[in-house]
Order: structure tokens, then sequence, then C-alpha cells
């Protein structure tokens, strides 16, 4: 039997925690024979509906989950936790960009990276996936002083989700089919789902799909704008396919990549591709052999991409520039 591993979910209430939790505890996201302890956050007055949650998770008897606290208090949430996930925020509605909520949601980052810092175990890493969540990952990594910053990451798997379903979808081909998509940038309506990297069964998408408007124009933008597109729809923001893609994250970020892919995840950029060092920015991932993690490096990067790049990364600097106050340093 495997030491279990401590997860902490926030805004463990919530809709994407009430898919997430589940996938957790069944094995898909660190696998099939790895007990989990899990630890709720919530704010105290969600914590009767969180206790509903918690029977619902007792109620479905996984054979793999050992344990399990919900709390309202920070620093027993993340008391030796190996995972963080950070998804207690509030959502944006119809008609706001994700970046409207910083007011609100920024200063959450602040005491519960300090309080990952004084509680998690030394090997924690954490994901953001409230929003705006580039933004909320930079204030909660400057905040946990003593953890290195390799730790923190923002979630833009959503993302390559829905830019591989596209492809899929416009080439006629199964979603497995697609690979080597990166996105670039922020998790907004300006990030770049790069086509030009991109590849449908092993061959580069522009020479399987001869549709350069679309894939310049509908494509991109259908992605940029999928987040709002489920809000009109359904009336709330998407939080199934949220939750899978933290699982997904999650899982890639904790084995290693298959040779010659790559992932997305918003890191702490080390000035690869030019991008101004210490933002929270989305790159084409690796997870090596030895566990760590690395931006792919060498990849082409033409004049339409790097303007597109430009934008986003411009977007995340401003988002930067309006929180410096809740930046520790
Ligand atoms: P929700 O409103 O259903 O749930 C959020 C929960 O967080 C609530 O139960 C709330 O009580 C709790 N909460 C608020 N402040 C908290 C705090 N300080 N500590 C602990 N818990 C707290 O929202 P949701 O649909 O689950 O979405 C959560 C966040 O995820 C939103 O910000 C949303 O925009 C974001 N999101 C991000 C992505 C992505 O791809 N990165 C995708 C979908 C949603
Ligand atoms: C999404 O991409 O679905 C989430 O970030 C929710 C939103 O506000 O769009």
């Amino acid at each position: 039997m495997k030491t279990p591993i401590t997860v902490t979910v926030t805004g463990a209430a919530g809709q994407i925690a009430y898919s997430l939790l589940f996938r957790i505890a069944s094995g898909s996201m660190l696998g099939p024979d790895q007990p989990i302890n899990l630890r709720l956050l919530e704010i105290p007055p969600a914590m009767n509906a969180l206790e509903g949650v918690v029977m619902e998770l007792r109620d479905a008897a996984f054979p793999l989950l050992n344990e399990i606290v919900p709390t309202s208090d920070p620093d027993e949430a993340f008391a030796g936790a190996n995972w963080c996930l950070l998804v207690g925020s509030v959502p944006r509605k119809a008609g706001m960009e994700r970046k409207d909520l910083l007011d609100i949601n920024g200063k959450v980052f602040i005491g519960q990276g300090q309080a990952i810092a004084r509680s998690a175990a030394k090997d924690v890493r954490v994901l953001v996936v409230g929003n705006p969540c580039n933004t909320n990952a930079l204030i909660a990594m400057h905040n946990a002083s003593g953890v290195p910053s390799d730790r923190f990451f923002a979630m833009t798997r959503l993302d390559e989700n829905r830019a591989k379903s596209q492809l899929a979808e416009k080439a006629g081909v199964h979603v497995t089919e697609v690979t080597n998509v990166a996105i670039w940038g922020n998790h907004s309506s300006t990030q770049y789902p790069d086509f030009t990297n991109a590849k449908i069964g092993g061959k580069p998408v522009t020479e399987v799909i001869k549709d350069t408007e679309w894939l310049k124009g509908d494509f991109i933008t259908t992605v940029q704008q999928r987040g709002a597109a489920i809000i009109k729809a359904r009336g709330a923001s998407s939080a199934a396919s949220a939750a899978s893609a933290a699982v997904d994250t999650v899982r890639s970020l904790a084995t290693q990549t298959p040779e010659g892919d790559w992932y997305s995840v918003a890191v702490c950029s080390d000035g690869s591709y030019g991008i101004e060092k210490g933002l929270i920015c989305s790159f084409p991932i690796r997870t090596t052999k030895d566990g760590g993690w690395e931006i792919v490096q060498g990849l082409p990067i033409d004049v339409f991409s790097q303007e597109k790049i430009d934008v986003t990364v411009n977007e995340l600097k401003e988002e930067r520039d309006a929180v410096t106050s809740l930046l520790q340093h």
C-alpha cells in the first residue's frame, strides 16, 4: 500500500469541486493505486453545504479515499498538503472579463499563499484554477515565502482541451489524433492557442486543415471566447470540463510526458521566448523523467504567432501591475 498523498481543494462546496473531488477520490488524478487524503477548505457560510459534499464522498465508498478533513481554517486545510488545488473564488458573470474579478478574488490568494508556506508539505505543488488564475497564482507565489516558484501553476489545460476538440472536429478525426497544442499567455480572451506547432495524426495541422482563414480567425476566437459562450448557455461557468482539465493538469505534471509531445500550463517564466521573467505565463511544458518540468525550447514562432503572444503577455503585465500592492517581496 502506497503512502497517502494529501490533496487540498479550496472552494470545496462549489460547482467545480462537486465534480473534481469525486474524480480525485476515484483515482483519476493520481492513479488507481494511490490513496488520497482530502483536505477541503470553504468559507464559513458554505460549511453546511460542504458537510453535504463530505456525506456524498463517504457514500461513494471510494477504496482510495483515506481521510477527509472539511475546514474553514486555511492552516488546517493546507497542513501537510502535497497538492493544493486553489479553486475557491468567485466566478465571472456574463459580460465580464476574468480580470474584472481581480479586486474580489486577488486578496484571497495572499492569505492562502501564506498558509501554504506555513503549513504545506515540503514538496507542495499548487495549481490555481480560480480566476483570473494566472495573476491569482502570481499573488499566491509572492506570498508563499520559502516555497520555490517552480511549484506554482495556473490552469490553461481547459483551453488546450477546447483547442484540441475544435481542431479534431474541423479535421474530422478523433481528439486523440491532435497533439502538440500549446496555449501561450493568459487564461483570458487574449490567450493564443498555437496551431502553427500543433499536429494532427503526426502531421502539421496546417497540412491537414487547409482553411488558414479559419485557423487564424474562428478557431482562435472560439477557444478564446469558449468560457463566455458556456456562461451564456448554462447561466454558470464551466464546471465539469474545468474539473476534468484540473485532473489532466495534475496527471500531466505527475507523469513523464510522451516523447515529442507537450501540454499547456501557466508557470513562472524564466525568460524563455523573450517572455518577461516572473510572469505566470502559459507555455508548452514537458514533465521529465525525474519528475520535474521544463519549458519546451526552440519552437518556431512566426510573425503571426509572435504578435498574438505579445498581446497576451502585455495583458499579463497589466494584471501584474494592477496588483503590485498584493505582491510581497
Ligand atoms: P462556485 O461559485 O460554484 O464555487 C466557488 C466556491 O469557492 C464557493 O463554494 C465559495 O464559497 C468558495 N470560496 C470563495 N472564497 C473562498 C475562500 N477564500 N476560501 C475557500 N473557498 C472559497 O464557482 P466555480 O464554478 O466552482 O468556479 C470557481 C473558480 O474557478 C471561478 O473563479 C471560476 O471563474 C474559475 N474557473 C477557472 C477555470 C480555468 O480554466 N482556469 C475554468 C472554470 C472556472
Ligand atoms: C472558463 O474558461 O470556462 C473559465 O475560466 C470560466 C470563465 O469565466 O470563462
